[in-house]
């Protein structure tokens, strides 16, 4: 069975900022199919990053969906100035959140998809009860907070436990993965199941961001010719 293809989303936290416009056109240019965002409110992350505004902002340049990831002590209290501003994906973390399936379906209440995202120390457990209810999954390969951190190879597991979870119950989650992705790591992670890799130093570290998108969904494409195909279920 053909796997789909995988996604490179990069992460704007990387950027230029005094050239947002033209850092998300060379992404763009590159073959990104999706845009990161993330959204830290000096609580749940020690690291302050942009607003609704910024947000509408780059809703105004760009016709890439925004995946917007919330790195924020109260998720609901700013969905729906996110969703206002242009978000189409919104992820919550498992870890800031009393009733994360309410949580989910107040975001697509809102007419956005619901990801939900695991901290590497949270368990895939922890998320199954929620996974019929999800657009996204995304499982976090650092520590949220900032960008250009190591990535951890230990999380690995999870993302091939979540990608087996998902095709054993046919469910419909996108499989994304954040945090230290890039040339070297890539193929781990496509080789687990992951569907949608975010970038951020791997792009907006580099150079030549287009390039550098370009670079990973080679080196993606290569993964998945490597890969064994799944056994049918
Ligand atoms: C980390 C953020 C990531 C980050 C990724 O807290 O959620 O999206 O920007 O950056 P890299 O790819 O540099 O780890
Ligand atoms: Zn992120």
């Amino acid at each position: 069975m053909a796997r789909a293809s995988v996604q490179i989303a990069p992460s704007i936290l990387s950027a230029d900022f005094s050239r947002l416009e033209a850092q998300i056109r060379a992404v763009e240019a590159g073959g990104a199919e999706v845009l990161h965002l993330d959204i830290m409110d000096g609580h749940f992350v020690p690291n302050l990053t942009l607003g609704p505004a910024v947000v509408k902002s780059i809703r105004r340049v760009t016709r890439l969906p925004l995946d917007v990831h919330l790195m924020v002590t109260d998720p609901l209290a700013f969905a729906g100035p996110f969703r206002k501003a242009g978000a189409d994906w919104i992820t919550f973390h498992q870890e800031a959140v009393t009733d994360p399936r309410a949580t989910a379906a107040a975001i697509r209440d809102l007419g956005a998809k619901a990801g939900m995202a695991l901290n590497p120390d949270t368990p895939l457990e922890a998320a199954i009860p929620v996974l019929p209810d999800l657009d996204l999954l995304l499982v976090m390969t650092v520590h949220p907070g900032f960008s250009g951190q190591a990535f951890r190879s230990d999380v690995v597991p999870k993302v091939a436990a979540a990608a087996a979870w998902k095709a054993e119950h046919h469910l419909r989650y996108a499989l994304e993965v954040d945090g230290g992705i890039g040339p070297e790591t890539a193929p781990e992670v496509i080789r687990a199941g992951a569907e949608i890799l975010v970038a951020g130093n791997a792009v907006y570290g580099r150079e030549d961001p287009e390039a550098a998108v370009r670079a990973l969904l080679q080196v993606a494409a290569e993964a998945r010719e490597t890969s064994a195909p799944r056994p049918p279920r």
